[in-house]
């Protein structure tokens, strides 16, 4: 069935008090659910419907007597309750955390239980009303066998624990929370289990004490520093930024290896996936550890942005996820070091906007930051929800400045902590708190950001005129049809703009009415589908920096010469666009290849200025490893498929291959330079700069590697083995055995076997073991037989989400070059495995079949291929709301 936003109704019951006591057994657990309730006086009076999901129904008692009931739909339908005041309802039921394979409500993992309730699992746990502007204070009793699950938790303080008394409690204890904010259902979490937790005490601004406690596996202890530094971190800096202490006296994070998403900010109880928890330089690279800072971010924002002020209904979901990854990713730009860093945190946050979030937008899927209408909630936990709405909350922020952004959360807290809330809500308090600003005369059409599906397209044309020194910038803007939507509106536009003179500077930028804005940008609010600025005194021509520090999330498009893409990407005192320069003159050799058939005759496709200028970059003096490393990255398969009408996946990849190759072979003397220039110094450290040199030196190595395979020389594979064998981190050992792998080097193999000989009993080093293989370059489609084969290894899983997405996510969403394969096989293996996931975890199946979202931008064969698999999964009677949702919308026209 299909839910609307316009369908909104007040609940007709409050829920005050919940008091849930759990024995807990994995094959049958009990819960007592004891709530007191009223009428919503707002609302007219109609029977209580409680959500209830695979659960047993026992006994329903309304004030201590038998009630009658009626099973609706899977829906508990009370009538005749009392018309006033108070009264208490209590029901009994069980269910069957072992036999949960969809990981949502009450599991098993590692004989140790958990819970996840975001968004609708609560119902699989007790009858309730599962949505989240119902707010209870909820008391938690866990019973379980002591031996068995010696640490059992919930959200909130422990009142009360011990030893369980009588017959039939022997060997059994219990616990009692007792959470002291109210908080709606999903998220309500417990953990029991066999578990050991580093703790840490700190001490707030403001002279409160708080615990810290990160809960792991016995074994896992000595991966738990960067998390709890992670979370320390936090803590320090949410204060610090906006004034947002923590509001708990005990904060606990629980790793779990099996886990459907990356981690569940449950109030006073995050549980998290042990990929985002688990870390040392043995076994974690630099980009886990940077993931674990987000994410431990991430979730412990969300205790204010989420929690304190939820959402009102999961329309509203980008209210508190939009913003909270807008919190992490400011959060990781304010710990680095120095803007170069913070700059290549936003090219990685933009990076994965364009090749995850645009596709989306323009696919079947693609729907507003704020939706209209789901079938199923957890399909639209999307990046549009997360990462486009960290750019909406982004916009606000420059609209209103850094300091008016944090007045406006201050107005936001002030006016509805305590409540569920609306996006509505959200932005109405960042314009209050801001009269003056352009956000809040713009409110109503700055809105359409959170309505509008689609990304709006830029199109600029500048023209200089040297007889009247005037540079003027014609805007105009549009935006593509999506599902739905056939006609948009013109957004607001931030464009971050400043004019390079021929010097490699800024120049001034002044406007016909006099303003002046020092060397350096300006912002352009457009509001227009056309508009248009005229710069004067403009003494030479200038190349237009346009969208710096990618200010809004649009396409732009400008007709820059290469002479001038040169120019950006020599001098640009904009990194962002600096970095962005290179993109479009690689992305511009890329098109063109793939076009003509240059290609089969044997052409080299860079030319001549690019290579140097690629040279001039690697070789710089002044500019940090971690940017050269991003410049140096030709744009991804992926974003190159995007970039065209009708996309030929085996096309695209065999041009950017030929790219890398001629990159590797033509700069080889300076990959070596820097592959030697950035040699291990020092013990191992995450930090920016160093995770900046590994990650050059890595690419050097690729490089080198690749070169050599051409060349036929084994003097740098040799040195890769040697590397992969002496490394004293993850992250250069893993890059070593990638350069093998992926230059298909007979080493490949026995660093392949050793590799799993050392890291056997680390789970999430073998999920980077499958992932590589899965993942590999394809030469001759020998990645497919390699996945299948995999599957069948004693080591593989398909009820373990993370070695699920090792494998199957690896090869059918991550390597585009050896999935799509004119003979349909990778298309046929996507809906097996599609079939086979739904019967254990639709939530997992349901990210897996979006694999083909971008089906009609194929070539044939591929287009009708890959239209015969999405019908093969359609045509199946027995799928999960989840993966229907998908499908269907995929075959709709
Ligand atoms: N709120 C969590 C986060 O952003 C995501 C949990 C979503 N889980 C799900 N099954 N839909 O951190
Ligand atoms: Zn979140």
């Amino acid at each position: 069935a299909v839910i609307r936003r316009a369908d909104y109704s007040a609940p007709a019951f409050w829920i005050d008090s919940v008091h849930l006591t759990f024995d807990l057994d994995p094959a049958k657990t009990r819960v007592l659910n004891k709530m007191t309730l009223r009428r919503n006086p707002d609302v007219s009076v109609q029977p209580l419907r409680l959500d209830g999901e695979s659960l047993n129904l026992a006994r329903v008692l309304v004030n201590g007597q038998g009630a009658s009931f009626k099973l609706d739909g899977g829906k508990l339908v009370l009538e005749n309750l009392p018309l006033e005041g108070a009264f208490e309802l209590e029901i009994f039921t069980t269910c069957e955390p072992l036999k949960n394979t969809s990981l949502s409500g009450l599991y098993v993992s590692n004989d140790s239980f958990f819970t996840q309730c975001e968004a609708e699992g609560f119902r699989r746990i007790t009858y309730f009303l599962d949505r989240p502007d119902v707010m209870a204070n909820y008391t938690v009793t866990l019973r379980a066998d002591q031996q068995k699950y010696p640490v059992l938790l919930s959200n909130g303080n422990l009142m009360d624990s011990g030893a369980l008394e009588g017959t039939g409690n022997e060997g059994r204890h219990f616990a009692t929370w007792v959470d002291p904010h109210k908080k709606p259902c999903y998220l309500f979490a417990l953990v029991a289990g066999q578990l050991v937790c580093r703790e840490q005490r700190i001490t707030s601004r403001a002279g409160k004490e708080h615990l810290l406690q990160v809960y792991v596996r016995p074994g896992d202890m000595d991966k738990t520093e960067h998390a709890m530094h992670s979370l320390m971190a936090s803590v320090v800096w949410d204060e610090a930024r906006f004034g947002l202490a923590l509001d708990l006296e005990r904060f606990m994070i629980v790793a779990t290896s099996d886990f459907n998403m990356g981690a569940m900010e449950n109030k006073g109880l995050n549980i998290f996936n042990t990929k985002y928890v688990l870390a040392n330089q043995a076994t974690a690279t630099d980009a886990d550890f940077s993931n674990i800072e987000s994410v431990v971010g991430h979730e412990y924002f969300h205790n204010w942005t989420g929690n304190r002020i939820t959402c009102r209904d999961w329309f509203q979901l980008s209210l508190k996820e939009g913003l909270t990854v807008f919190r992490d990713q400011e959060f990781s730009m304010d710990l680095c070091a120095d803007a170069s860093a913070r700059a290549v945190k936003r090219i990685e946050d933009v990076r994965v906007l364009r090749t995850a979030q645009f596709p989306e937008d323009a696919g079947p899927m693609a729907h507003p930051v704020r939706p209209d209408s789901y079938i199923e909630i957890n399909n639209f936990y999307t990046v549009t929800i997360y990462e486009k709405g960290a750019e909406v909350v982004r916009m606000m922020q420059t609209l209103v400045g850094r300091a008016g952004f944090a007045k406006g959360i201050s107005l936001y807290f002030a006016r509805h902590d305590g409540s569920a809330v609306t996006c509505d809500d959200f932005a109405q308090a960042i314009a209050d708190a801001n009269p003056d600003s352009a956000l809040s005369k713009l409110l109503p059409q700055f809105k359409r950001w959170y309505s509008q599906a689609g990304t709006p397209r830029l199109q600029a044309k500048g023209s200089y005129d040297a007889a009247a020194q005037t540079y003027t910038l014609n805007l105009s803007q549009s935006c593509a049809a999506t599902p739905g939507q056939e006609a948009k509106e013109p957004f607001v536009i931030p464009v971050s703009l400043g004019l390079v003179g021929s010097s490699g500077a800024d120049l001034p930028l002044q406007l016909q009415d006099g303003s002046t804005s020092e060397r350096g940008s300006r912002l352009l609010v457009m509001t227009q589908a056309d508009e248009s600025i005229t710069f004067v005194n403009v003494a030479e021509e200038p190349v237009p920096s346009i969208l710096r520090g990618f200010s809004a999330p649009v396409l732009l498009d400008f007709d820059y010469s290469d002479a001038q893409l040169l120019t950006l990407l020599a001098f640009d005192p904009d990194p962002f666009n600096r970095w962005e320069a290179g993109q479009r003159l690689a992305l511009r050799s890329a098109i063109q290849l793939i076009a003509d058939d240059a290609l089969l005759t044997g052409a080299t496709p860079l030319n001549d200025a690019y290579i140097e200028a690629m040279r001039s970059v690697l070789r710089h003096p002044a500019l940090d490893a971690a940017f050269k490393e991003l410049v140096l990255t030709l744009p991804s398969e992926i974003y190159i498929a995007e970039q065209l009408e009708v996309a030929d996946p085996q096309r695209i990849h065999a041009v950017r291959e030929a790219m890398r190759a001629q990159l590797a072979s033509a700069l080889a003397a300076d990959w070596q330079w820097a592959f030697e220039a950035h040699a291990p110094n020092g013990a191992y450290r995450p930090d920016t700069v160093s995770s900046g040199r590994r990650a050059l030196t890595g690419l050097a190595l690729t490089q080198l590697c690749l070169a050599a395979r051409d060349s036929g020389d084994s003097v740098w594979p040799g040195k890769a083995y040697q590397r992969f064998k002496d490394a004293d981190n993850m992250t250069d050992r893993f890059n070593a055995l990638t350069a093998l792998v992926n230059s298909g080097h007979a080493l490949a193999t026995p660093a392949l076997a050793q590799f799993h000989t050392l890291f056997k009993n680390e789970e999430l080093v073998l999920d980077k073991w499958f992932a590589l293989q899965a993942g590999s370059c394809d030469r001759g489609g020998q990645v497919l037989p390699a996945v299948r084969q995999l599957l069948k290894h004693p080591d593989f899983n398909l009820r373990n989400p993370n070695r699920a997405r090792s494998v199957i996510f690896s090869y059918c969403s991550a390597n585009p070059g050896a999935f799509h394969r004119a003979d349909a096989a990778g298309y046929v293996f996507w809906s097996e495995r599609v079939l086979e996931l739904d019967r254990i975890n639709p939530q997992v199946a349901a990210r897996l079949a979006r694999a083909l979202d971008r089906w009609k931008k194929l070539a044939e064969p591929y287009r009708s291929s890959a239209r015969q698999a999405i019908e093969r999964v359609a045509d199946k009677l027995e799928l999960s709301n989840d993966v229907r949702e998908v499908v269907s919308r995929a075959l709709a026209d």
